[in-house]
């Protein structure tokens, strides 16, 4: 087991507009109350948390490729980017901690092309459908595997 007990949670794009953005769909949390949920369930379970946000595809990776080198944990909301992009798929691949991706809303459930995630097969477990509950529920994960 790894003493690692660092997390990233890395947001991507849109999800800083959480609150105004589509509320019958994400619901009317801010990203600033997903911020103060990780932190809370963080403290709880003693993970030290880092909560970001970004439109950028190149942050993300970037982002991912820390995580990589200094071994921590990621809990990743690609947001659009899950159904395309083959760039953040191949950083997620590099992470040698868990790796839990996590979805507000269900995608499944949603327009088809949403009904795939090119990140999921190498992710250690996908937490969709929950709203903010996903991303405390993917830091329990993490607490477990760290
Ligand atoms: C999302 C689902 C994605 O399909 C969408 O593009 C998002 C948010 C979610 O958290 O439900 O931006 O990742």
């Amino acid at each position: 087991m790894s003493s690692n007990r660092r997390v990233l949670v890395l947001n991507g794009p849109n999800l800083g507009r959480l609150g105004s953005r589509e509320p019958e769909v994400y619901g009317t949390a801010t990203h600033d109350d997903l911020v103060a949920a990780c932190r809370e369930t963080a403290a709880e379970l003693g993970l030290e948390v880092d909560v970001r946000q970004t439109d950028d595809e190149s942050e993300l990776v970037g982002w991912l490729h820390e995580a990589a080198d200094s071994g921590a944990a990621v809990v990743l909301n690609p947001a659009a980017f899950t159904h395309y992009s083959y760039a953040l798929r191949d950083a997620c691949a590099l992470v040698t901690g868990p790796l839990v991706e996590v979805h507000l809303s269900n995608p499944a459930a949603r327009e088809t092309f949403r009904h795939t995630s090119v990140v999921a097969g190498v992710a250690t477990g996908s937490i969709t459908g929950l709203g903010l509950d996903s991303y405390r529920l993917a830091l329990r994960a993490v607490a477990a595997r760290s």
